[in-house]
């Protein structure tokens, strides 16, 4: 007999109908945003990884935004375990599966491959809900591949092409595509980066990623709260 696995129920939506969808929504997909959402979801995949499980369907769909509301929400929780399989560290895995346009180069490639898939899927989407960008659905000349043409080879092409850039090169593709959102000299760019390297035993481990993003929160909070700070004392003069 199978194993039923009921998840907790999430009141709200996932993260692509709270904040990606075209009209009203809503969260405000930006940099802050960006960085509340991937925590919990680096903290997930945390749990995963150093149970020896692997997740292989990191995206929007399948992250629920608990009570969205006015660019706010109560919780994150990861949900469709559809593709997760045991996978310790350093263990490898062959199976084809996931969603293209967050699929590791190495599982397009048919390589083996371990944990750090899922490493590669978080930066896409560190990438998407900070400045929509998904290399995956752009093409050799910078244009966005129209979804009625987008085809699985396109976004292979995609992501294999982005992959392969040299740091240099992604920086320019990211900046270009959204100067506002990902600086140069910025650590959450820094870290997106290596999530996105081509070669997946240089990505870092989620607990690496983990640690990472609360020295970026911390460091924007304290550069938030100064400003409030400053600007209280210049109204009150
Ligand atoms: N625990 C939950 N609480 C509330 N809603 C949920 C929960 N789990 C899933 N959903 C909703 O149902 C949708 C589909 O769930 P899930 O991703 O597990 O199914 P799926 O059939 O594997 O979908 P897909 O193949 O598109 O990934 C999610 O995108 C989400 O909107
Ligand atoms: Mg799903």
């Amino acid at each position: 007999m199978g194993v039923q696995m009921v998840p907790e129920y999430a009141q709200g939506m996932d993260l692509f109908h709270a904040g990606m969808k075209t009209g009203p929504r809503p969260l405000e997909l930006d940099r802050s945003m960006a960085l509340k959402i991937c925590l919990p979801v680096a903290k997930a995949l945390v749990h995963l990884h150093n149970n020896g499980f692997i997740y292989r369907d990191l995206k929007p769909e399948n992250i629920l935004v608990e009570n969205p509301r006015q660019n706010q929400f109560d919780a994150i929780m990861l949900t469709d375990m559809g593709f997760v399989d045991r996978c310790a560290k350093g263990q490898k895995k062959s199976d084809f599966c996931g969603t293209i346009e967050y699929m590791a180069p190495e599982m397009m490639h048919n390589k083996s491959y371990g944990q750090s898939v899922d490493l590669w899927s978080l930066g896409v989407l560190m990438l998407e809900v900070g400045a929509n960008y998904v290399p995956a659905l752009f093409d050799s000349n910078d244009k966005v591949i129209e979804f009625k043409e987008q085809s699985i080879e396109k976004g292979m092409e995609g992501t294999q092409r982005f992959a392969r850039f040299s740091r240099e090169k992604k920086i320019r593709k990211i900046t270009a595509y959204s100067p506002t959102v990902f600086q140069q000299d910025d650590l959450l760019l820094g870290l997106t980066l290596d999530l996105l390297r081509n070669e997946s035993s240089m990505r870092p481990e989620a607990d690496e990623v983990v640690s990472r993003l609360k020295t970026i929160i911390a460091a924007e909070e304290q550069a938030h709260a100064s400003v409030k700070k400053r600007t209280v004392t210049s109204v009150s003069h």
